[in-house]
């Protein structure tokens, strides 16, 4: 198999609090193929958004720890100093966040943002060739009359048309990764919908790989080819998407997708009973325990790793082959 694009090792992100240390993320450990969408799912308060800042290298200011290795082709994000993280931030690594107003300045035109990227990645351009690629981009990700929008501000576009804008913004760039934090999370359905069609559609023209974070279980069921599912700031299952839906071996996954089927029948959101891990505990059992069906006594002793169980499948529980064979 060729070598992933992203490897990354026992990462740990905590924060300083008022209440002591949180643990955000701890010891997180996951690859990403070359060309391929990872779907990342778990219910909010997971280390989500934690994962991709860390990625970026843009995490909140009171983080105490940041340990472990973020190799993107090889090159440890982690070890970069902050001059060396900018050159590839919003170049070689680009974000899409969930509400385009946080990123779009709202002072200067979709154009004039468009160009701004091309020009890091491509300085010396004639002004009618970045225009001519400006508006290439906003054709491509599926806004009408891309030329009359070059010359739009951010508030004079939809919802719907502003987050176009930020993908277009993100892959001007022509980035190795691509992460999208809960992209359509403010969007309603239909446009959501339209979003998640546009990733696929992309995904013909870019070569580099994606991360397409979500709550929604059934969105990444869609667009991913890979899933890794969070939990308390552990991953605790991955594998190819179909077949960790089809199948999966970790009770939180198997939690997860109860919900989804309820919503179905019911309408009403589904929720699994319990909370979320408070980031200040310090993990003696296994971080599901608390809410598991399953749990055992020797599941109090310790996080378990992430384990391959078969060939491209983990999960992180010791009791996967009896309780979900
Ligand atoms: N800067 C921070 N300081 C303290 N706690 C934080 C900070 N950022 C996030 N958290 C906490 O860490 C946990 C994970 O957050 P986050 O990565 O945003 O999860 P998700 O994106 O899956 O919802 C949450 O409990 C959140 O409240
Ligand atoms: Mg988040």
């Amino acid at each position: 198999m060729a070598a992933p694009m992203v490897s990354i090792q026992d990462l740990v992100v905590d924060a300083s609090t008022s209440r002591g240390t949180a643990h955000l993320l701890r010891g997180v450990s996951l690859d990403i193929g070359r060309g391929r969408i990872l779907g990342v799912v778990g219910e909010s308060g997971s280390g989500k958004s934690t994962l991709a800042s860390a990625m970026l290298r843009l995490l909140p200011p009171n983080i105490s720890r940041l340990s472990g290795q973020i190799r993107l082709d090889g090159l440890d994000l982690v070890a970069l100093a902050p001059a060396e993280m900018e050159a590839i931030r919003g170049r070689r690594v680009a974000m899409i966040f969930q509400d385009p107003m946080t990123a779009l300045n709202p002072l200067f035109t979709v154009g004039l943002q468009l160009i701004d990227v091309l020009r890091r990645r491509e300085p010396g351009l004639r002004r009618a060739d970045e225009l001519k690629q400006a508006e290439a981009m906003l054709a491509t990700v599926g806004i009408p009359d891309p030329r009359l929008r070059l010359a739009a501000y951010p508030h004079q576009l939809s919802g719907g048309m502003r987050q176009r804008v930020m993908i277009a913004m993100a892959l001007m760039a022509q980035p190795d990764l691509l992460l999208a934090d809960e992209p359509t999370t403010a969007l309603d359905a239909t446009v959501e919908a339209q979003i998640v069609e546009l990733f696929d559609e992309l995904r013909q023209r870019f070569s580099g790989s994606i991360v397409f974070i979500s709550h929604h279980l059934g969105l990444v069921a869609e667009l991913c080819d890979d899933l890794c599912v969070m939990y308390g700031g552990v991953i605790v299952e991955s594998g190819p998407v179909t077949e960790v839906l089809a199948r999966p071996r970790h009770p939180y996954t198997r939690a997860l997708l109860d919900c989804e089927i309820d919503d179905d029948a019911s309408g009403r959101l589904a929720s699994i009973p319990g909370d979320v891990p408070d980031p200040l505990t310090v993990l003696t059992g296994c971080v599901f325990a608390p809410r598991c069906p399953h749990a055992a006594p020797r599941c109090l002793q310790g996080q378990p790793p992430l384990m391959e169980l078969e060939p491209g499948r983990r999960a992180a529980c010791i009791r996967a082959d009896e309780v979900l064979p």
